[in-house]
């Protein structure tokens, strides 16, 4: 059974106050877009990761791996007995990239097992169980534009016009840990408030421009709109970052945003000509360790049939 899923890039990305559960409250509204990894589960004798693809040589294929979380939490969920799996994750998502990797083949895994076993589960089901594995597992199982809430975990599609996004992402070799870069983003909030300065910060909402250009469909204005509450973070831990990002604008880019924590930074253009441009002009500048040209928005993790064959 494989299933492909899509990575994410985020078009607006405010973090609230730090909650109680060591999570921040989010207002982000989420594309996804057409760089996909491919998740293939077979019946096994034992649990086991078999990492393949471009990007095979950064899969985790211990315990950590949140995949094999995920088909553990299914079993566990649904008291099944069935077999251990050997799940074959074809990755060509950034690894740490801020583009959601890990809990994209997260959702692709519970889409899977949904099917090898014959579940039938339920879309609220599976938003459930992918809430327990982490952030942005839920928006992986959807796809499209969606706003996310509560930690990003809850989704509702965003009304947008029927119309693609040309987008250039500009990607790093060294990855951005995300509880970092979290961190980094309060360290700056206390600083910069100053020894008398508010403690919180107030409960993040759906930014109208970005909504606004989701429903008009046009790409300035959507360049406009992009905002990310993590971005100076990812710069102050990567100043690097900054340069790559000044550097996609002075290129032509109509607008660019760290995506997600970092480091990988999503550069918006007009149409596939102007990505394939920039993409050879970022290469150029010898900034990035890799460029790659996507649309968005796709649609979310779905089972493929006869994928592996020929
Ligand atoms: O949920 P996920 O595993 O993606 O989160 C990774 C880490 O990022 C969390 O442990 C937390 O440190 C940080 N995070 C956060 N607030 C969120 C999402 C993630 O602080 N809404």
């Amino acid at each position: 059974m494989s299933v492909r899923v899509p990575a994410k890039v985020n078009l607006q990305l405010s973090v609230g106050p730090l909650r109680p559960d060591g999570f921040h409250s989010l207002a982000t509204v989420f594309q996804a877009v057409s760089l996909h990894d491919v998740v293939t589960i077979t019946p096994s004798g034992d649990w086991r990761v078999v990492p393949a693809g471009p990007l095979k040589h950064k899969v985790p294929t211990d315990s950590t791996n949140l995949a094999l979380r995920a088909a553990q939490a299914v079993m566990d969920r649904y008291e099944l007995e069935e077999d251990p799996l050997e799940i074959t994750i074809s990755k060509d998502i950034p690894v740490a990239g801020g583009m959601a990797g890990g809990s994209a083949d997260a959702a692709a895994t519970i889409v899977a097992c949904d099917a090898l076993w014959e579940l039938d589960l339920e879309p609220d089901e599976m938003a459930e169980l992918a809430a327990g594995l982490g952030s942005d597992v839920a928006f992986a199982l959807i796809g499209g534009n969606a706003l996310g809430t509560g930690r990003g975990e809850q989704l509702v599609p965003v009304l947008a016009r029927h119309r693609t996004f040309h987008w250039v992402f500009a990607m790093s070799n060294r990855g951005l840990s995300t509880p970092a870069v979290f961190s980094e983003c309060d360290r700056m909030r206390v600083a910069e408030a100053g020894p008398h300065g508010a403690t919180s910060h107030p409960e993040p909402e759906a930014d109208p421009n970005v909504l606004s250009a989701l429903r008009s469909g046009v790409p300035e204005e959507l360049a406009a709109a992009l905002t990310n509450d993590l971005q100076n973070a990812a710069f102050s831990l990567r100043p690097d970052l900054e340069k790559l990002l000044d550097a996609g604008l002075a290129l032509g880019a109509l607008g660019g945003t760290v995506s997600g924590s970092g480091p990988t930074l999503a550069f918006l253009v007009p149409d596939r000509a102007a990505a394939l441009d920039l993409s050879v002009g970022l290469t150029a500048t010898g900034l990035a360790d890799e460029v790659r040209w996507a649309t968005g928005p796709v649609p979310g993790a779905h089972v493929v049939t006869g994928y592996g064959l020929g």
